[in-house]
């Protein structure tokens, strides 16, 4: 049997401040699709068949409780759970059979080095009725994680659930589990965290819609519309989320096949600023999508007005 692996991104799961404001949010504006609510928690889908692409859960701080990835059949989980327990992996439940509101199926948690938490499963409800509307994001399309040891985070992902390397900006590893060029990528940073999870558009059209309906509800782009000139090439659209998340509308991702050169900071950094590219190096992100990005926003909130007193109290 050939190495089990990890075949795709289904997305990510976070713990928000108020649940009714952030399915709200990811509903009206973001425009997923509410599949269903049990207790502190909410199921939203995208267009696509996938059963959910982001689970969100009221907590009393906000941040990253998972990242959820698809594995071919119940023989490849058991294979990866298998792997990961040989090597040492910190197993934290499965495999066994998942609730059936998150769309059932089979699967196993772990965590990684840095302690993210990551929901591998198959044979998950998919959903007969695509929905036919391209300003509505279909899918997950990448999460990025921060780490301040992008070396170990990236080697645990290619040696333990089969991701391969895509390419190295110099700032961040890209690594894929499908064709898609990214599934995930790891930022270099002083914490470990959330960067941001990508919702792709089916078009460029589409995204433009998207972005139209976000700023009819006042909220603008903090970094683009434009194309990464780097890793990926995709076009790009990045808000702040109510809670402090940084969310990204892309598409035109690279498909990355067997024949896909990886290239590493030496390449990338010495790309020509072509048009083509819409300069898209010269396009920064404002300081507070920074912020965001780097955890920043969340980070502040969740320090409690306690947490602020004792801290004075001992400074
Ligand atoms: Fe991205």
């Amino acid at each position: 049997m050939s190495e089990p692996k990890v075949n795709g991104l289904r997305g990510a799961e976070l713990a928000v401040y108020d649940l009714a404001a952030s399915v709200d949010f990811y509903t009206s504006n973001w425009a997923l699709t509410e599949v269903s609510r049990h207790g502190d928690r909410a199921y939203l889908r995208g267009t696509g068949a996938e059963h959910h692409v982001i689970t969100l859960h009221e907590r009393p701080k906000a941040g990253l409780v998972a990242v959820n990835m698809a594995a071919q059949d119940r023989a490849a989980v058991e294979g990866l759970h298998a792997k990961a327990r040989g090597m040492g992996v910190e197993i934290v439940s499965g495999p066994t059979a998942l609730d059936a509101e998150g769309g059932g199926g089979y699967g196993f948690e772990l965590r990684t080095p840095e302690g993210h938490l990551i929901r591998i499963s198959s044979d998950v409800a998919t959903h007969a009725d695509a929905i036919d509307d391209p300003t509505r994001p279909v899918r997950a399309n990448h999460v990025v994680l921060n780490s301040p040891d992008i070396d170990n985070q990236m080697q645990f992902f290619l040696d333990t659930l089969g991701f391969q390397f895509s390419d190295f900006s110099g700032h961040m590893h890209f690594i894929r589990c499908s064709r898609n060029h990214h599934s995930i990528a790891i930022a270099k940073s002083q914490g470990a965290g959330l960067n941001h999870i990508a919702f792709e558009m089916k078009d460029y059209d589409g995204l433009m819609r998207g972005v139209g309906r976000m700023r009819m509800a006042d909220e603008e782009p903090g970094w683009g519309v434009g194309r990464h000139a780097g890793p990926g090439r995709n076009i790009f659209s990045y808000f702040v989320d109510p809670n402090g998340f940084a969310i990204e509308y892309t598409t035109d991702v690279d498909q990355a096949g067997d024949d896909y050169v990886s290239r590493r900071e030496d390449y990338w950094q010495n790309v020509p600023m072509r048009p083509c590219a819409w300069a898209g190096a010269k396009m920064v992100p404002s300081p507070r999508m920074r912020a965001a990005m780097e955890g920043k926003l969340i980070e502040e909130r969740n320090r409690s007005c306690d947490d602020v007193i004792s801290e004075r109290m001992a400074g």
